[in-house]
């Protein structure tokens, strides 16, 4: 458990505590139905009682009928709260599910950004599930019931103490089975859950590099993987079931037992003549109606210790994701004149160290920056970090400095909002099942046609996309099946640049560009430039640098250089001539170690163009 006292108001802002609290009027109502439903239990066994007290030595049948009448009215009303109750848990479950399922979205997708990838971004979904079903199930009228056992057994105990002596003892036993019950599910329940995780997630990845496992012949080998993966669950979900199994049985005839032992018992002390006839069979239905929720309850156990771990597995989610249930965000106004970088420290999810460290620059509307290094000097962490992916290190104490869009750091937009000033095209181009249109409007359900196709235009696409049979209603598949890498790539750009946004980031956006996408791309990033905007472009080749007029160099994490094109180009050139591994005269804003290794990679610069753009 992750919770500690100082969390007491987060956990009060918590959405799936908070959704439980919402419903406690409910959860009183069915508090009450369930007291009357128990009083109205009795019916059975006072009806038999003044049958065999009453009636039979009267032989009186107006009596008899009046009796009658009486006890089915009250079963009818029996059954209608038993009815009314089960029905408002039900909606109990499904209110839940409403007020949290779009936290749980929230939560789906923003877990790999926080926190190392884990076997099964999915087990949110599944968690909000189990609750649901809990409540919709018999289980949570059990639990209701149970406050009315002790009630019923001190009945039996008016009856004869000796009775209530042997159901008191009755129900001590199994409510001792269902404790055992619970020791013994709750490890092997906990190890099925995490083996079927592993299970999904290991058949989405298979699904996923389909083409991968066929090329390379990995069938055999990934099939032996899957089956072992298998069979671990398998055992898993066996050795709960069996316990669960297991200690039903023994509750079963336990409860078989003791309602033929009360009746043996009461037989006794009519001998004795301490108690009348009725009184046996009233002290056997009695008892029988005290562990009737024992049994349900055991019955159910499984579903509620399911239940429970959802329920705590979704509090820690959301309060290690920091989501909350909040008021709305002040909305900024559009950013339009600086993005500043200060002493920027950034890890990949879960990962303790940071990837890049010491980052400052400042850029102002209207700029052009280039990013080179090396592969694994940071440069797609600094992106991601400039979109707010991922964020600052130690965000809350600014440890790991800070981004700020006209003075506000990242965190302070509303994150859709923010999606709106920045434009962005990830290394790892990833398109969405749906339209082009659809993809490139970023699924704006009011986007103009207009924009779209300013955007297509932008970045030199609108040609490609209305010689597709079916133009911009074309169908792209799950990641973008059916497109070749540079028209996916092309069409990531003009995503990125839908909607103008103030902050456009690239990230080698020319991989898989032939010389006319490049020259598309070009365009693109001089247009962002000449509207005010922000461009950023990772370079992998010289020719994305063409229309920017800053270059920021990494190396191992950290900034090498920053400033004017020609400059830093040219530093880093002179700093690449084998014969001087070391240069010893570095001017001052260039913090350089030594030769960067990309300096002489085949990396060939224009060096003449400063103001960008002209090639
Ligand atoms: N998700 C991740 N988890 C752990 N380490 C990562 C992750 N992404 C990147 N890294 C590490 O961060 C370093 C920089 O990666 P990256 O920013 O992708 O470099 P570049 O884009 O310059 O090639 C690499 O050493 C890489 O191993
Ligand atoms: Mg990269």
């Amino acid at each position: 458990m992750m919770s500690h006292p100082a969390d007491k108001n987060s956990r009060a802002a918590n959405p799936i505590v908070l959704a439980l609290r919402r419903c406690r009027a409910l959860f009183f109502g069915v508090g009450v139905f369930s007291g009357l439903i128990n009083l109205l239990a009795l019916t059975g066994s006072f009806y038999m009682l003044q049958v065999y007290d009453r009636v039979l030595p009267s032989h009186s049948v107006p009596t008899l009928i009046g009796l009658t009448i009486l006890m089915a009215g009250l079963y009818i009303a029996n059954g209608l709260l038993d009815l009314f109750r089960v029905r408002i848990m039900s909606r109990v479950g499904v209110r839940i599910d409403n007020e949290v399922r779009e936290k749980v979205f929230q939560a789906l997708h923003l877990l790999p950004l926080k926190v190392r990838p884990t076997a099964d971004g999915l087990q949110p979904i599944r968690d909000l599930d189990q609750i649901r079903g809990f409540f919709s199930g018999m289980g949570p009228t059990a639990l209701f019931d149970l406050p009315w056992v002790p009630i019923y057994l001190g009945v039996v105990f008016l009856l004869h103490p000796l009775l209530g002596f042997f159901a008191f003892a009755g129900a001590l036993l199994l409510i001792c089975l269902t404790l055992l019950t619970e020791r013994r599910t709750t490890a092997p329940m906990q190890s099925a859950s995490r083996s079927g995780a592993q299970r999904l997630a290991f058949g989405e990845e298979t699904r996923r590099n389909a083409e991968v496992i066929r090329a390379l012949g990995l069938e055999r080998r990934m099939q032996q993987r899957w089956e072992s993966l298998n069979s671990r669950h398998l055992s898993d979900q066996l050795s709960a079931s069996d316990a669960a199994a297991g200690m039903g049985t023994v509750s079963k005839v336990l409860r078989l037992f003791l309602q033929s032992g009360i009746l043996g018992l009461g037989a006794y002390l009519v001998i004795e003549g301490q108690v009348s006839a009725g009184t046996i069979i009233a002290a056997s239905i009695i008892m029988s109606r005290a562990l009737a929720p024992i049994e349900t309850a055991t019955a159910h156990w499984r579903g509620f210790v399911g239940a429970r771990q959802s329920y705590r597995r979704l509090i820690d989610l959301f309060q290690s994701l920091g989501i909350r249930h909040s008021g709305a965000m002040v909305s900024l106004p559009k950013p339009a004149i600086t993005l500043s970088v200060q002493s920027l420290a950034v890890a990949p999810p879960g990962e303790p160290r940071p990837v890049i460290q010491g980052v400052s620059f400042m850029l102002a509307a209207g700029d052009g920056l280039g990013v080179v290094g090396p592969s694994g000097s940071g440069k797609s962490t600094l992106a991601r970090a400039l979109v707010g992916i991922w964020q600052p290190m130690g965000q809350h104490l600014r440890m790991g400095g800070s981004i700020r869009l006209d003075g506000a750091t990242l965190d302070q937009w509303e994150p859709d909002e923010l999606g709106r000033h920045i434009g962005y095209l990830p290394q790892d181009v990833a398109l969405f099942a749906g339209t082009i249109a659809e993809n490139i409007a970023r699924f704006d359900a009011e986007a103009t046609s207009e924009a779209v196709v300013a955007a297509a235009k932008s970045a030199g696409v609108h040609d490609m996309i209305v010689q597709l049979p079916d133009g911009y209603q074309t169908i792209v598949g799950e990641g973008g099946a059916g497109l070749s890498a540079g028209q996916r790539q092309r069409l990531a750009l003009a995503r990125a640049l839908y909607g103008d946004p103030f902050l456009v980031v690239l990230d080698e956006p020319n991989s898989n560009l032939d010389a006319t996408g490049e020259a598309a791309l070009t365009d693109a990033i001089q247009s962002v430039r000449a509207r005010g905007g922000i461009a950023i472009v990772i370079a992998h080749r010289p020719a994305a640098l063409a229309a920017v007029d800053k270059v920021l160099a990494m190396a191992n994490g950290q900034l090498q250089a920053f400033g004017p094109k020609s400059e830093v180009l040219r530093q880093v050139l002179q700093a690449a001539p084998p014969a001087h591994p070391a240069s010893p005269a570095s001017p001052p804003n260039l913090q350089q170690a030594g030769r960067p290794p990309w300096a002489m990679s085949g990396l060939k610069i224009v060096v003449d163009s400063d103001a960008g753009g002209d090639k």
